[in-house]
This record gives C-alpha cells, sequence and structure tokens, in this order.
C-alpha cells in the first residue's frame, strides 16, 4: 500500500512555484525545474526552479543593493515588519503545517507544531531587534569618549537542512533582518516548498524588495550556487545547518573573503540513565528526544547508556513504549512517526541496523523497513549490546533507531560519551544533586538535557562545540551573530 498525501492548502497562493530575486518571483535564469518528491511515495509532487550560479549572483546583486535602505530602517519598524511575519506564520500554521509535512513526511501535528516553533523564533527576534545595544565604555584618559556601537554584517546567505524546513529558516533569517542584514537564502532540495512560502509571508508583512531572495536549486546545482555565496566578498556571512563535511568545506572556502560564520554541525547525542534516575522520566525523555521527527533531528540521542543496575528495567519500559509507536504517512491523525525523508535515509539506516547486528547487538523490536506503508519507512527500533565500534556510535544514524549500551561506573560513561569528534547535545537521567552538577560540566557538547528531553526553546542558546560547529542560534547570543562591535572614540572634548 503506497499513501499519496493529498495538498490542500487555503492559501494555494502560499506555493508560488518560482525564486523570489529582488521584487520578483521568478524561474530560474536557464528555465530549469526541480522535482520535488513525496518522501511517502517517492512520487514527484509539485516543482520550483533549479537555480545555477547566475541565479546566485543576481540574488546577491539583489540583497546588495537594499543593505543600505534596511539598515537604514529604524530597528522598532523593523521589529515591527518581524511581528507581522509571526503574525501572518501563526495565521497560516494550518497551511504551513501541510506543506511541511507533505514535503518532510512529519505526522501533521508535529508539522503544525514546527510552524509554531519557527514562529516563535520569529517573533523572539522581533523582540531583540530593539535590543541591539552596545556600550559606553569609561576612557582611560581625559577629553575622550568610548563607545562600541552594534552594526549588521551585512549580506547574510542562509544555507538549510530539510529535518526542520521552517523552523531552520525562521532562526537564521529572523535575527538577519532583526540585526539589520539583507538576506539570499537555499534551502535543501528535497524541501523547498516550506520555504517559499514563509518568504511569501514574508514580503506580505512588509519585508521589502531584495531584503530576502530566495534561490532553489537540486543536489547537484547546490555547490555552484553555494560556491558564487562563498566566493562574492560582499557576502559577509553564511549560516549553515547541516553535516560536518560540509561545514568543513564552507570554513575552507570562505576563507578567501573571511566571512563571519555559524555553522550547526552533526550531532552524536549521548543519552545516559543513572541508576538513581526516575527511570520513568528517562524513559519518557528518551521518547520525546529519540523520536521527534522520526529520530531525524540534530539533537537526537544517538548513543543510549544505562547503568548496570537499572538497565533491565529501563530496556524493558521503553521496548514496550516503542513497540507501540504508529508508523504511518503524515495524513494519518495517529501517525507518530512518518517515512524517512529519502531512499538514500532509509538506506544508511539499514546499513546501520546490520553492522550493529553483525557485531554482537540484539534487535528487541523493530529492526527493519516497513514496506508495505511505502519506500521509506523504518520501524521504530530498539536494540541492546550496543558498543562503540559500531558504525550506529560513531556516525548519526538520523532514524527512530535506539542503540543501547550497558555501563557500571560514571568515569566510564563521561568517557565514553564524550569519545566522538561531535559535541551538539548530550542528556542524562539522575536524581543525586551532587552528580547533576558534576556530569553537567565534564559533558563536552554545547547543549546538555538534565532530566529533560525537549530541549528546543527560542530563548536558548543552541549551537554545539567540537566538530558540532560554532555560533548559537536562539537567545540574545543568536542576534549576536549577525551583528558587528564597532568601536567609536571622540577625542578633543
Ligand atoms: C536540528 O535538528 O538541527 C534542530 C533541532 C531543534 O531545533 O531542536
Amino acid at each position: 500500500m503506497t499513501n499519496t498525501m493529498t495538498l490542500t492548502l487555503e492559501r494555494k497562493d502560499l506555493m508560488p512555484g518560482r525564486q523570489l530575486i529582488g521584487a520578483e518571483w521568478r524561474e530560474a535564469i536557464d528555465g530549469r525545474r526541480l522535482d520535488v518528491i513525496d518522501p511517502a511515495t517517492n512520487d514527484v509532487f509539485a516543482s520550483v526552479p533549479d537555480g545555477s550560479a547566475a541565479d546566485a549572483r543576481a540574488a546577491v546583486d539583489a540583497a546588495h543593493a537594499a543593505f543600505p535602505a534596511w539598515r537604514a530602517v529604524p530597528a522598532k519598524q523593523r521589529a515591527q515588519i518581524i511581528k507581522r511575519w509571526n503574525d501572518l506564520v501563526m495565521v497560516h500554521q494550518e497551511d504551513l503545517g501541510r506543506l511541511i509535512s507533505r514535503e518532510q513526511g512529519k505526522p501533521l501535528a508535529e508539522g503544525r507544531g514546527e510552524a509554531a516553533y519557527a514562529a516563535s523564533y520569529i517573533e523572539w527576534f522581533a523582540e531583540e531587534a530593539t535590543r541591539a545595544n552596545g556600550d559606553i565604555i569609561p576612557a582611560p584618559v581625559p577629553g575622550r569618549r568610548m563607545f562600541a556601537l552594534k552594526e549588521p554584517v551585512g549580506v547574510v546567505a542562509t544555507i538549510t537542512p530539510w529535518n526542520f524546513p521552517a523552523a531552520m529558516i525562521a532562526r537564521k533569517i529572523a535575527p538577519a533582518l532583526a540585526a539589520g542584514c539583507t538576506v539570499v537564502c537555499k534551502p535543501a532540495e528535497d524541501t523547498p516548498l516550506t520555504s517559499l512560502a514563509l518568504i511569501k509571508l514574508a514580503q506580505e508583512a512588509g519585508v521589502p524588495a531584495g531584503v530576502i531572495n530566495i534561490v532553489t536549486a537540486s543536489r547537484e546545482r547546490t555547490p555552484e550556487v553555494v560556491d558564487v555565496w562563498l566566493d562574492d566578498a560582499r557576502v559577509r556571512k553564511i549560516s549553515f545547518t547541516g553535516s560536518t563535511p560540509v561545514g568543513q568545506h564552507l570554513a575552507r572556502r570562505s576563507a578567501n573573503t573571511l566571512k563571519k560564520l555559524s555553522l550547526e554541525l552533526g550531532g552524536n547525542a549521548p543519552f545516559i540513565v543513572f541508576e538513581d534516575a526516575d527511570i520513568d522520566a528517562a524513559v519518557e525523555g528518551l521518547m520525546a528526544a529519540k523520536f521527534r521527527n522520526g529520530g531525524q533531528t540534530c539533537v537526537s540521542p544517538n548513543r543510549v547508556f544505562v547503568q548496570d543496575k537499572v538497565h533491565d528495567a529501563f530496556v524493558d519500559k521503553l521496548t514496550a513504549r516503542v513497540g507501540a509507536l504508529k508508523v504511518g504517512p503524515a495524513t494519518d491523525p495517529g501517525s507518530q512517526i512518518g517515512p524517512m525523508i529519502n531512499s538514500r535515509s532509509v538506506e544508511k539506516i539499514e546499513r546501520h541496523m546490520q553492522d550493529a547486528v553483525t557485531r554482537g547487538a540484539m534487535v528487541l523490536t523493530g529492526g527493519k523497513r516497513l514496506v508495505d506503508l511505502g519506500p521509506n519507512y523504518f520501524a521504530p527500533t530498539v536494540m541492546v549490546k550496543a558498543d562503540a565500534t559500531m558504525a550506529c556510535s560513531c556516525e548519526e544514524t538520523f532514524g527512530p533507531v535506539v542503540p543501547i549500551t550497558r555501563f557500571m561506573t560514571e568515569a566510564e560513561v563521561i568517557a565514553a560519551a564524550n569519545d566522538t569528534p561531535f559535541g551538539l547535545a548530550a542528556y542524562f537521567y539522575s536524581t543525586d544533586v551532587r552528580r547533576i552538577w558534576r556530569v553537567a560540566e565534564a559533558l563536552e557538547t554545547g547543549i546538555v538535557g538534565i532530566n529533560e528531553g525537549a530541549l528546543a526553546a527560542e530563548a536558548a542558546p543552541f549551537g554545539g562545540v567540537k566538530a558540532s560547529g560554532y555560533g548559537r542560534e536562539g537567545s540574545v547570543h543568536g542576534l549576536d551573530d549577525y551583528l558587528h562591535t564597532k568601536y567609536l572614540c571622540q577625542g578633543q572634548l
């Protein structure tokens, strides 16, 4: 059985099917189109322009031309425009939720939730726009006054992933606008529709022509689009969410023009359950953190460590909960896990499973594709006896798979948790207050969930350390990433 989700929007024009450059919604300069694929069926259900280097250059021309006027708009007025964008996103939450679910595959309730999550960043940065305060610095000598001014960096290129097609754009573009920057953006080739809809709403909210420009491009053409932005000195900042190898390429190639970078890269999050944990809370926390978006989340627990004394009780409860998850298309209101984004993704999950089983892991539930549902569904899986040699311990699986490792001591599990090049998120459950501080400080990650699986919030600084990148999104720090500090020194006073 295959499930093709019908896509009915109240506002059909939220699928413009064109890219926005300057004031104009247009085709790619050479007219090429990119098919948009339904992850539930692998069928084509829409298309958008397949932009090239020429489109990328046109986008920078428009963003560069629009920058002086946009940075001069008073912060309060910019804030009002961004706030109107937030309001429109919430008015059209249902349509956006449908678009997100249709092109990305997450259940409709999660699609609606993501639209609201995106709006929360837009609203937050509308408010932050008026708070880009500088400093008055006490001068070390008489007759001088010294100031630090915050200024927008200039044209920003945002390159966003498919797993949160609305939220990732919102938490990059909203702070850029709030800071007074203009934007060129490229959404993931799997999920261009949500971004086009969001940008249409931004335009409707009053964002002037040229302030946001979007180029949609296929996997083959993405490098030429991004290389134009990397090489163009007028682009002053790149904000990217995606894989570590691509982040490293962006850092290397943008070195020639010394751009400011925000890189939110891969994770390999540990989830640790200590023997003094509240086991029911730990099971619920893992369910929330792991199965959000079917495990296709950078902060998704990838390695689960459970202390010897509570291992079996935790595993039994977790296996019962995971075995009861309902997998199905986004249209089915009962679905808790949708299809994975594409066939490459399911193949990677299968490879990790086969590797783990060959090396001695034991599958307790799931462990296979659900081919009756469609080509890209994978059963929620729990396996025990996982170890550090397995691919699922070294690479992000990005799917609904929970590999569990038994551990004996706190020192052993801290060493194992940190034994990865990555450092985005970590989670642990414990009721011992001394242990809580010890472990939180010992974990080498940018984000730590303590007795909590749901960490996402617009007011929190999101970002990693080590090979998970640098820069922070959300919170006051998220605005700062789009600002320079300019020092003014006035003498002869
Ligand atoms: C991500 O997967 O990169 C973002 C997840 C989140 O916002 O929680």
